[in-house]
């Protein structure tokens, strides 16, 4: 498996990784991730949050909405906690599927297999833009029951989705199979707090041939056309139900004052009718 992954060049699951708090990052993402916080100090407090929504919202899916089954797409390198963790410390039975397309992310799957004996989690390595080899894949099919409710999370990828990949259209093929009652909850990628600076980082990404689309509040609202927005809608990653517990991915966000200029990402969880 080393032998596919890059090292050489700087790699977006890898400087999530290296910002976040990780261990799984090379020395060319480091000085991505170096530059990228040169150009917005904010970023690390911007992506913590980021990791703090995903487990938020997958608790309230599965506290709340007793969801039962989830397909994450665009998993990152694994982070504890990581999903089937926190639906597997509500329910031992919690079912996960996670997809990315990262080599890196593949080479470390294990961590994302070592769920609950009662439960199961499987790994997809595939390309969201083509959701047909994600909802086809045999270990999808073992794991998931697309007869009863699947909370489909999308976390901080998009904003890698260029216009011509059509994002929105790609989350409603990956929902269309999902019965009434399952969940979309999505993270998305916005400069409309910080444009300035977060216009920096985009460069820095794309100068790592990593082209980014950030989106207004009005395209974020597109991927939800026809379904049930769970309060409190579409706001910053910060403002979705905080707990003020933060999970200490990194350094912690637990007792973080968070300012909505630090903060690039818009977070919503919405229920298919
Ligand atoms: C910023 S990380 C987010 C990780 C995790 N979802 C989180 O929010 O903590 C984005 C992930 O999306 C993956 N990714 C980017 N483009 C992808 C694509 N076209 N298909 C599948 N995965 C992709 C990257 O490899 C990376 O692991």
């Amino acid at each position: 498996m080393e032998r596919d992954i890059d090292t050489g060049s700087a790699h977006s699951a890898r400087i999530y990784d290296y910002i976040i708090g990780g261990k799984d990052h090379y020395p060319a993402d480091r000085e991505a991730g170096d530059a990228m916080c040169r150009e917005w100090p904010a970023l690390p407090v911007h992506m913590r949050a980021n990791r703090d929504f995903m487990n938020r919202a997958v608790r309230h899916l599965a506290e709340e909405a007793g969801i039962r089954q989830f397909l994450d797409v665009g998993t990152g390198i694994p982070t504890s906690p990581n999903i089937h963790e926190i639906a597997q410390s509500v329910s031992p039975d919690a079912r996960v599927v996670y997809v990315d397309n990262d080599p890196l992310v593949l080479a470390l799957s294990q961590d994302l297999l070592n769920g609950t004996p009662a439960g199961r989690t499987a790994y997809v390595e595939a390309d969201m833009r083509d959701p047909a080899s994600i909802l086809d894949a045999a270990e999808l099919r073992a794991t998931l029951d697309l007869t009863r409710p699947v909370a489909l999370t999308v976390i901080a990828i998009v904003h890698f989705m260029m216009d011509e990949d059509d994002a929105v259209g790609i989350v409603r093929r990956l929902l269309d199979p999902l019965p009434s009652g399952s969940f979309l909850a999505m993270s998305i990628g916005t400069a409309e707090f910080a444009p300035d600076e977060v216009g920096r980082v985009a460069r820095e990404y794309a100068a790592r041939g990593m082209p980014m689309r950030l989106r207004t509040f009005a395209e974020a609202e597109e991927f939800f056309t026809g379904l049930e927005l769970v309060e409190p809608g579409i706001v910053q990653v910060h403002k979705w139900r905080p707990d003020g517990t933060g999970t200490g991915t990194g350094t912690g966000t637990g007792t973080e004052v968070i300012r909505d200029e630090d903060i690039a990402m818009y977070g919503v969880v919405a229920r298919k009718p």
